[in-house]
């Protein structure tokens, strides 16, 4: 193990989270008696430039109103990219009317560090100037090449980031690859053709202490194909995925839930290496299989999981 080391800078279970268009009333109060972990209130490419201010409006109404954190949720406005006129008056409105009620901010199209430099500075001034004694997390959106080509040096930015995010859609666009279809495998590829990205970007969260969620899979009519997809994260250290329909909830909480057998084992695996350790070994056996310090650490793992899932 390195001496340099970079623990988890905010653990929070986000199994599932659901995308909620902010032009919706109705949606974001079906969403707040839903099952999801997370929420993220979208001012982003849900919306119609005729609606980016209404849905603006609602969504600080929705952070005012709603007890979010009661019901359970960690509650994120995905703002709009930098690229874009509405990004600052999101920040700002948010952030002075709504910003000591708001979790997390979600960047989307992070393309550089300066990116996220950006926002930081924004929040920083804003929490300041409001007096706020809550501070506000940022999450960005890995969803061009550009990103992922810095994942890396993203992913080191420090200050409030907590996680990132795979956004298949938009990295299917700038890539240019052969889909119109958000998150499906492409019969074509022999195997997941988002396989190395999403594995990229959760190296590079892991390596630097940050979570990693997967995102979107737009069919929402082919719940098999979602579970799947979901699977392919979670075998690759995704610890959920979004929900683009309220269908997709369930599916995520259950792929990104250890099913009991598998918390049953991590208990005796901790157990066996705790009787070895008191005979002065490292290593013992499990059912046939050889376990060691390695195997604790993955048994940790998921009970820590656990632990968060009952605690909700
Ligand atoms: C999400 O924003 C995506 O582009 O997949
Ligand atoms: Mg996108």
């Amino acid at each position: 193990m390195s001496h340099t080391l970079h623990p988890m800078r905010k653990p929070r279970l986000q199994r599932s989270e659901l995308a909620v268009p902010a032009s919706n009333p109705t949606m974001i109060d079906k969403a707040a008696e839903g099952a999801a972990d997370y929420i993220f209130l979208d001012l982003e490419d849900a919306i119609a430039p005729s609606e980016k201010e209404q849905a603006r409006k609602n969504a600080i109404q929705a952070l005012n109103d709603i007890d979010w954190a009661a019901k359970g949720k960690t509650v994120s406005v995905r703002i709009n990219g930098l690229d874009t006129h509405y990004m600052y008056r999101d920040v700002v409105d948010v952030m002075e009317q709504a910003g000591s009620r708001v979790h997390t901010l979600l960047v989307p199209k992070v393309g550089v560090t300066g990116d996220l430099y950006m926002v930081e500075a924004m929040v920083n001034q804003i929490e300041q100037a409001k007096g706020y004694s809550t501070r506000v997390g940022l999450e960005a959106l890995i969803e061009t090449a550009l990103g992922m080509a810095n994942v890396e040096a993203i992913a080191q930015f420090g200050g409030r980031l907590e996680a990132l995010h795979f956004g298949v859609a938009d990295f299917a666009a700038s890539m240019r690859a052969r889909t119109t279809n958000i998150g499906g495998l492409n019969p074509h590829y022999p195997g997941d053709q988002w396989h190395a990205s999403i594995s990229r970007m959760v190296v590079a969260c892991r390596a630097y202490g940050l979570r990693a969620i997967d995102g979107p899979f737009g069919d929402f009519s082919d719940p098999e194909g979602y579970k799947e997809g979901a699977r392919r994260a979670a075998a690759l250290g995704c610890e959920g995925k979004w929900a683009i329909h309220p269908s997709q909830v369930a599916l995520a909480n259950d792929v990104f839930s250890p099913p009991e057998v598998e918390v049953t084992r991590a208990r005796r695996i901790v157990e066996e290496l705790r009787k070895a350790e008191a005979q002065g070994k490292g290593a013992a056996s499990l059912d046939g299989r050889m376990i060691d310090a390695a195997s604790e650490r993955m048994a940790m793992n998921v009970l820590v999981l656990a632990d968060a899932i009952s605690a909700r």
